[in-house]
């Protein structure tokens, strides 16, 4: 793969911002493996042309999604919440038949969203690379492939188990560098009056927030609808509506169907002109993004070590694989952050990828509390707020760098 081509329109990329090497997001490892850790050069850039923001170089698939995969969808009760929602929507939605459905979902991980339509009874098929996040979705009774998704695939599923009304997605396309072939195989896959729908991180979202943390090895793609519409334009599929998400920090619910099937929503012209206010089809709007970003990390770097000489302690709250491109692009370690807090026991016991923070359960939280705490999960800042309501009143304070830099 040329780092200097867009992976959709192999058109020349203009170069962005750069983060320096990085680990992988998901890579939490223990001290015997810290000699062999994997490194990347991570940069973004725009391709004129697709108008896709990307990454300009990502690990091998094999790198990030195998039989270790760190990350459960099911870890976070707002997500559970979430899901539920997102398969009530398509339920009772026009594309949704009374008779034959059949519904795919590409990247099911544990199940979160599709176990919804498997509890129903209705037809399905999860397809999870990652074999251990499959097997836990296998254990509750969902049927699963576990391959990477591509058209190759589309024409198997197709034979054994005829064509989709539905196929969905969540926090999965945006991993996919290869979307040509990927979106050829949903639309052979597709029935003539099916219904694409999936929802990722929101480049909107990410530009207002200044949320370049949203960025790591995984997301080689951070959407606009702008770049979704041309992308599928391409294949003859129309985008019909757009739904925004609070999830993940601000994510689009992007529906698409074979072109002229269904009446095309008036959000889609309302967000796209949205878009062109916020100049996400611009070179200038990403350019100045990688100024807001440098202005970040000055901000954070100066707000930790004034923190750490006044004599306080500090713990990050939860080894998200977003932390990974804060921690190593602002250069942050253990001299900094004593420890980071997870619920997830895959990622207790390790380090934190490439700056080897180690990573604790929640009972040493309890039982340790800092003085200061990095909201690293920030997403689900609504649901943690709640929880820690101790922790606060105790004395304990939240830090974040969205939108700014600061104390909570
Ligand atoms: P995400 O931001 O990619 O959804 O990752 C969420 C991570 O945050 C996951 O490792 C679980 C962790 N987490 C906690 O440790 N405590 C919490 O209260 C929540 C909501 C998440």
């Amino acid at each position: 793969m040329n780092k200097n081509l867009c992976k959709v329109s192999s058109q020349p990329i203009i170069s962005c911002h750069d983060f320096g090497k990085q680990p992988l997001g998901n890579g939490f490892l223990n001290k015997e493996e810290f000699d062999k850790e994997y490194f990347f050069d991570m940069a973004i850039g725009f391709s004129k042309e697709s108008l896709l923001l990307q990454l300009l170089e990502q690990p091998e698939n094999s790198e990030m999604f195998h039989e270790e995969y760190a990350f459960f969808s099911s870890t976070s009760e707002g997500m559970k919440k979430h899901f539920k929602k997102f398969s009530d929507d398509i339920f009772n939605s026009k594309y949704f038949n009374n008779d034959d459905n059949f519904v795919v979902e590409l990247g099911c991980n544990d199940g979160i969203l599709i176990d919804n339509f498997a509890k129903k009874n209705i037809r399905h098929l999860g397809i999870e690379p990652s074999l251990n996040v499959a097997d836990v979705a296998r254990g509750k009774g969902i049927n699963v492939i576990s391959k990477f998704f591509e058209k190759k695939l589309a024409s198997e599923i197709i034979s054994k188990y005829g064509k989709a009304n539905i196929f969905m997605a969540a926090n999965v396309m945006c991993h996919i560098p290869s979307l040509n072939d990927v979106i050829e195989g949903i639309k052979l896959l597709l029935k003539p009056n099916g219904v694409i729908i999936f929802e990722d991180p929101y480049l909107g979202d990410v530009i207002t927030k200044k949320s370049y943390d949203q960025f790591y090895d995984e997301h080689v793609f951070i959407f606009s609808a702008l770049a979704i519409q041309k992308l599928f334009e391409k294949f003859n599929l129309e985008l019909i509506n757009l739904e925004p998400q609070l999830t993940h920090g601000g994510s689009m619910r992007y529906y698409l169907a074979h072109k002229g099937f269904y009446e095309k929503s008036e959000n889609v012209d309302k967000i796209i002109n949205q878009e062109l206010n916020l100049g996400l089809n611009k070179e200038i709007t990403f350019r100045k993004f990688s100024d807001d970003v440098k202005k970040s990390r000055n901000d954070l770097i100066k707000l930790l070590k004034s923190l750490k000489k006044e004599g306080k302690t500090i713990a990050g709250y939860a080894a998200t694989s977003k932390s990974t491109t804060i921690l190593n692009y602002c250069g942050i370690g253990p001299d900094l952050i004593d420890y980071i807090t997870d619920t997830t026991p895959i990622k207790q016991n390790k380090f934190s990828p490439g700056m080897h923070i180690p990573i604790v359960d929640y009972e040493y939280f309890k039982n340790n509390p800092p003085d200061y705490a990095f909201l690293f999960a920030w997403n689900h800042s609504k649901e943690i707020m709640e929880k820690e309501k101790d922790f606060m009143h105790s004395g304990g304070k939240f830090l974040t760098h969205v939108p700014e830099v600061r104390i909570l």
